[in-house]
């Protein structure tokens, strides 16, 4: 009887929480992180040459799908986030060498290392 009350409910939750994770990215790909990318250092952090660096990169190859200021583009998830916030620059570095290729994000393989560093710095600049 209860139950029966209860499960409009519980199905308007599931779809609520289905539409925000297909808007906003699930952050399942952070469970992929191996341990000793995650606690990798940033060489260029906090350098504000490597912001400027990193927004021009950030420019050319990631705003046709999160925005030019990085906001997020037709369901491509929004960079200011919290998520983003408390990632380690390791697990940023890590998802940009790696993409999340299932969900549509691309691997960023051949940029060098150092640019994809420089990418870290700027998105850690926006928090
Ligand atoms: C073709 C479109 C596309 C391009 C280009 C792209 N991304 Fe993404 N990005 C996505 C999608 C889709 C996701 C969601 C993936 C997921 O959650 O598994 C994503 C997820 C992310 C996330 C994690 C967001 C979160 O909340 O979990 C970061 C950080 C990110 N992208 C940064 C970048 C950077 C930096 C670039 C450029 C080097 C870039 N992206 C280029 C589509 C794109």
């Amino acid at each position: 009887m209860k139950l029966k009350k209860l499960l409009p409910s519980i199905a308007g939750l599931l779809v609520s929480a289905t539409l925000l994770f297909a808007a906003a990215g699930d952050g399942l790909w952070m469970t992929r992180v191996p341990e000793k990318d995650r606690n990798r250092q940033n060489p260029f952090a906090n350098d504000s040459l490597a912001v400027a660096a990193g927004t021009k990169l950030f420019h050319q190859n990631c705003a046709s799908c999160h925005g030019n200021d990085a906001l997020g583009l037709n369901n491509r998830p929004n960079l200011h986030s919290e998520r983003i916030h408390a990632a380690t620059p390791g697990e940023l570095e890590w998802l940009l060498k790696n993409g999340s290729m299932k969900n549509g994000m691309p691997s960023w393989s051949r940029l060098p290392e150092q640019q994809r560093w420089q990418i870290v710095t700027y998105l850690k600049s926006l928090q």
